[in-house]
């Protein structure tokens, strides 16, 4: 199963923080934020991943995360030149998906306790498109979800000034091989980009997208403004105090999906810095 996490744009709205670095290596409380969709990604039985950022940012996250054989994936990467918008991910990626399906999922967006993605696996061999719906207060800054009487799908807008349900679409987004030669096919919105949306919507309308949502109890928090950035880490910092977990760390999930073995965690754990995080991976081991 192939992975794309996409981790480019300007991070604007959160200058200055990311006026230097890229967004997606800021602190989501004890660690990169690219971290939390990494982990959703090998947590999903993914192992073959893509990492896309900008020509400045991509060494970074070269220097972050390595060739992936130290979670027991392969990790490539490869350049934006541009923030040519979401879909484009599927022609820098058309080299590395070679005609599979593929799973892209955005490097801001942060997954937790949601059992439906574990089920990646059984849903990528299915043609089609598959994405996730989740209900927010603020419908209007995300891709908007219309239902029918029926609670059938009818359409998706793109940030919506009237939103048309509380439905929202979440940064992961599975697809089949058919992926790449559609995103060929997308035309520039009016803000001058390949749309995520406009995707989703050719699939929509050959009656091959399926939307399941995500359990309420699940946490899908975005990190765009510095409030929700914010709040992901307050969320993390609970979650993680409170249970004497780690929340979104690589090594733990390629230990639970059986990508690396207890013997390669505990090595691990033996090279770990002497940091918070560092110490709980160490206490995780001996657990
Ligand atoms: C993008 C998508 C939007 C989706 C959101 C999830 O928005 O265009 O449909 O709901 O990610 O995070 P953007 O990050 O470009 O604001």
């Amino acid at each position: 199963m192939k992975g794309i996490v996409l981790a480019g744009g300007k991070g604007s709205r959160l200058h200055p923080l990311t006026q230097s670095v890229s967004k997606q290596l800021l602190p989501i409380y004890d660690k990169p934020m690219i971290y939390y969709p990494v982990s959703t990604l090998i947590a999903a039985g993914i192992r073959d991943i893509l990492i896309i950022s900008t020509p400045q940012d991509l060494p970074l996250f070269r220097r972050l995360l390595g060739d992936g054989s130290q979670w027991g994936c392969s990790f490539s990467f490869a350049e934006q030149a541009k923030p040519n918008g979401l879909a484009e991910a599927f022609l820098i990626g058309e080299t590395f998906i070679d005609k599979q399906p593929v799973t892209l999922i955005l490097g801001d967006n942060l997954f937790h306790g949601a059992q439906e993605l574990k089920n990646i696996s059984s849903i990528i061999s299915q043609k089609g498109a598959h994405i996730f719906a989740y209900q927010v207060k603020e419908p209007q800054r995300y891709g908007v979800v219309e239902f029918d009487q029926n609670n059938k799908v009818i359409g998706i807008e793109e940030k919506p000034a009237a939103p048309k349900s509380s439905f929202v679409v979440p940064g992961i987004y599975v697809y089949d091989q058919s992926v790449v030669e559609r995103a060929k096919a997308l035309q520039p919105s009016s803000r001058g980009e390949l749309e995520i949306t406009d995707l989703n919507k050719q699939y929509l309308a050959e009656g091959l997208l399926n939307i399941s949502p995500l359990e309420s109890g699940a946490a899908w928090l975005d990190t765009g403004t510095i409030e929700s950035l914010m709040e992901a880490s307050q969320y993390v910092q609970a979650i993680q105090s409170r249970q004497g977990i780690l929340v979104g760390a690589p090594e733990v999930a390629a230990l639970k999906s059986g990508a690396i073995t207890r013997e390669e965690f505990k090595v691990l754990a033996a090279q770990a810095d002497n940091s918070a995080y560092g110490k709980a991976i160490q206490s995780i081991a001996k657990r």
